[in-house]
């Protein structure tokens, strides 16, 4: 991975501080692809500023991870290997999944371990993305720059004509800011960063053909909304939603996206001459009460250079048009049936209650402390549930649910935002309004583990604003019987290779620890046919725990993994 140009912290700041902007060119994440994954979470540093280095994590990388190119109908394997020096987990954000693959706060990686979840990718075209989540460290562990784009393509959307070539016509932006101390650290806990990082680029600048071009807009925010839109007020057009295509291109000039929050756009540079230039902007000038970086302050613990100020989040160039390039929006995109209140049978209501009642201090779910062992909610699969969330305190919040893509039916403050009228998992939540949703829980059932719903504005979720629930079903509902002496052998053991897992029970969860309980390898519901490779572990002694799919009892085997010869 590029280093980012280094350039002097005073010609950082453009407009306000009057100094002559210095841009730097855009990164666009690699890519991998394939069914196969292998990421490594690493602790690495980054030249952002002249002088010191700054002290960033990374997946594959120095900030920021790969995007991860899926095709609907694959299944997925990930090797994720935690080289931090802390526990982690990664969540794949959006994905419709088991809930023991989902990565949430019950899925620890500790550090020096794999993990190796697994899913059949159900979700159809659209962008999603992979962060960490571990219970309260996520605000400091994405702030490191940790997490990347999830692609997901299918046929559907292939057969468009839209602009698909990642990096040149089609390209990721992802929208973060941080600030830095008098030694260029990362300055922690504070939710609006002085300086626009697109991409991880300060001050990014790329060419860009004259044709339409498509974007991919990412909030990996730890508490910024923007409010976007391009310096010439120019029309673009929304083709997705957090979870797919919209019915039809949706005309507009501005779009507020929130943390966790993804939009697509295609946007025209047809009739631009070669050599123009404008810029991607964030209006966040004069924004409501309670947007997220509309407070005015510059300094303190919510302060940012960037509050309530229109700032550059790309400088663009327009360059000679590509071959192949897209001149034309399709106007049909594809046909969404979405569920409406009367399909639901379940109706809940949640409401976002101060921490501390009456002082605004912290954030709850219905006055509730999120404990990790607490289940709040319980959905029965298969049934069409209506959410009603209220936000009765004194600020926004952007409210996001794990496994399912969801349709906003109503907001309170007034009407659904056309940009917004598609597949969502995540979405802003006014100051004193109430938005029902519509959604589904189907095809995963587990009592065990639960899936998470919560701000995504990391301060807020890593202070308590989360629940959780699991989906259940009348067939998975844990047996209460234990078999004293259940058929669970190792083999071949002393093993070199490959160890095999005999046993007449299904498989929930396996995970391997070394002589000294350090774990090795989690492996959620693996297939025991290919057994388990220990190849890269040290000659020793090992325990590989087993929990069975059908009780949930775990039971313990040893083995010793010989010295290649
Ligand atoms: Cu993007 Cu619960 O997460
Ligand atoms: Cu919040």
């Amino acid at each position: 991975m590029k280093l980012r140009t280094t350039l002097a912290a005073a010609a950082l700041v453009t407009g306000s501080l009057g100094a002559q902007a210095q841009y730097n060119s855009l990164w666009i994440p690699d890519t991998l692809s394939g069914t196969t994954f292998n990421l490594y979470m690493k602790d690495t540093f980054v030249q952002f500023l002249t002088g010191n280095q700054t002290i960033t994590a990374g997946i594959n990388g120095a900030f920021w991870g790969p995007t991860l190119i899926f095709q609907k109908g694959d299944t997925v394997h990930m090797n994720v290997h935690n080289n931090l020096n802390d526990s982690t987990t990664l969540h794949w954000h959006g994905m419709h999944l088991p809930a023991v693959m989902d990565g949430g706060p019950h899925q620890i990686i500790p550090p020096g371990t794999e993990w190796q979840p697994y899913w059949k990718v159900t979700n159809t075209a659209s962008t999603f993305w992979y962060h960490p989540h571990l219970n309260m460290e996520t605000e400091a562990q994405i702030a490191s720059g940790l997490g990347g784009f999830i692609i997901v393509r299918d046929s559907e959307e292939s057969a468009l004509t839209l602009p698909r070539t990642y990096g040149v016509d089609d390209i990721p932006l992802v929208l973060t800011s941080r600030s830095f101390d008098a030694s260029n650290a990362f300055t922690t806990f504070s939710p609006y960063g002085d300086y626009m990082l697109t991409n991880g680029t300060m001050n990014a600048k790329t060419s860009l053909p004259k044709q339409y071009v498509r974007f991919r807009i990412l909030n990996a925010e730890l508490e910024r909304g923007y409010n976007l839109g391009f310096s010439d007020n120019r029309t673009f057009y929304i083709i997705g939603t957090d979870g797919g295509l919209v019915d039809a291109p949706v005309a507009v000039t501005r779009v507020k996206i929130l943390p966790g929050e993804r939009t697509e756009f295609a946007v025209s540079f047809a009739g631009d001459a070669e050599g123009d230039s404008l810029d991607l902007m964030a209006y966040n000038s004069g924004l409501e009460f309670g947007f997220p970086g509309s407070e005015p302050s510059t300094s303190g613990a919510f302060g940012s250079l960037l509050n309530n100020t229109n700032f550059k989040v790309l400088h663009i160039y327009v360059s000679a048009a590509t071959s192949g390039a897209v001149s034309s929006l399709p106007t049909t995109l594809t046909t969404n049936t979405y569920l409406t209140a009367a399909d639901a049978t379940v109706s809940r209501t949640l409401k976002v209650t101060d921490g501390v009642p009456g002082e605004g201090i912290g954030f709850r779910f219905d006055s509730t402390d999120f404990i990790m062992d607490t289940i709040n909610k319980y959905v029965q699969l298969n049934t069409v549930e209506k959410w009603s969330v209220t936000n009765s305190n004194v600020f926004g919040h952007s409210f996001h649910i794990h496994d399912i893509q969801f349709k906003i039916i109503s907001r309170s403050s007034g009407t659904i935002p056309s940009y917004e009228d598609g597949w969502k998992d995540t979405y802003y939540l006014h100051v004193n309004e109430t938005v029902s949703f519509v959604t589904r829980f189907n095809d995963y059932a587990d009592p065990l583990h639960p899936f998470m719903y919560h701000c995504h504005m990391a301060p807020h979720e890593d202070g308590g604003l989360m629940g959780q629930f699991v989906v259940d079903s009348a067939t998975t509902g844990v047996a209460k019987t234990t078999e004293s002496a259940p058929d669970l052998t190792l083999y071949p053991n002393p093993a070199k290779g490959t160890v095999f897992v005999s046993t007449s029970m299904q498989a929930y969860y396996i995970t391997i620890t070394n002589a000294v309980g350090h774990t090795m390898l989690m492996l959620p519901r693996p297939n025991l046919m290919k057994g388990i490779d220990v190849r890269n572990f040290a000659p020793g002694t090992y325990y590989l725990t087993f929990t069975d799919d059908k009780t949930k009892q775990s039971y313990t085997r040893q083995f010793v993994k010989y010295a290649d010869l």
